[in-house]
């Protein structure tokens, strides 16, 4: 059984097809890497599965249920989280206060009934347990705003993390870095996807850290899925270096 499915979607604007009849299949613990130039749908392929668009045509499943058409947050609620090309979180909170609201969110709890209850702790077990992960535990209070741009999408990551998600979604997450924080980026999802065991999808430009970290390669070009397969084969695959490769 596949974690997520496509099946036949297409997503047009206007008479441009951004997608064009996709059907693909995501296993669960795939790191999945989605690659093809600017403009080749890779956004837009999250935008379906996320529910900020609804397919055109054609469905999308997770666990083998049908969720295109369901509003984003009914889909987040499924299992599905995702971090933002463009850094979203609260810039004048401190880290630790972004990754507590995520934690409060995802059980429903308001901060002033939990303290109530005595059982402020456990949020802060839970709020503690996902900067580790993220490798933030040092920077737990500094104010978000003032972090590197790499430690931005960590922590980004890490709100991401406070809904427990079977599925990530990861647009982009080395944009605008220096080599060395793609670096430890790249470090930081592998780490996360090993030890968390969450089903990961991200896009990711430098073809070096894709084939390095993929279990999986998908290929997209002007809204077509050219490819998919793992690292070696699409790296082999003549009509991957005919449109893409080639361009490097
Ligand atoms: N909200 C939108 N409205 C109109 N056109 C869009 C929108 N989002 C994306 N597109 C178009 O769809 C195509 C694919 O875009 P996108 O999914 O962002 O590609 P990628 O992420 O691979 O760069 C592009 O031609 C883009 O201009
Ligand atoms: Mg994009």
């Amino acid at each position: 059984m596949n974690l997520l499915d496509l099946r036949n979607v297409s997503k047009l604007f206007g008479r441009m097809a951004a997608l064009s009849d996709i059907t693909c299949g995501v296993k669960e613990n795939d790191l999945l890497a989605v690659i093809g130039p600017n403009g080749a749908g890779k956004t837009t392929f999250f935008n379906v599965i996320t529910g900020k668009f609804k397919p055109t045509e054609g469905e999308v499943l997770f666990k083998e249920e049908r969720i295109s058409g369901l509003p984003p947050h009914k889909i987040v609620q499924k299992g599905i989280s995702r971090s933002f090309q463009i850094v979203n979180l609260y810039p004048d909170l401190t880290v630790f206060e972004n990754v507590r609201i995520g934690v409060l969110a995802h059980n429903r709890l308001d901060l002033s009934l939990f303290k109530a209850v005595g059982r402020i702790g456990k949020v802060n077990d839970e709020v503690n347990r996902i900067l580790d992960l993220v490798h933030l535990k040092d920077k737990a209070g500094n104010v978000a705003t003032n972090l590197s741009h790499g430690d931005q999408k960590c922590l980004e990551m890490g709100i991401a993390l406070t809904r427990h998600p079977q599925l990530l979604l990861l647009d982009e997450p080395t944009a605008g870095m220096s080599p060395e924080e793609t670096g430890q980026t790249v470090e930081l999802i592998r780490d996360v996807w090993q030890k968390t065991g969450t089903t990961i999808i991200f896009t990711e430009h430098d073809l070096n850290v894709v084939f390095s970290i993929s279990t999986r390669i998908m290929v997209l070009q002007l809204g077509q899925l050219i490819a998919e397969g793992g690292p070696k084969e699409i790296r082999a695959n003549e009509k991957v270096r005919k449109a893409y490769l080639g361009e490097e």
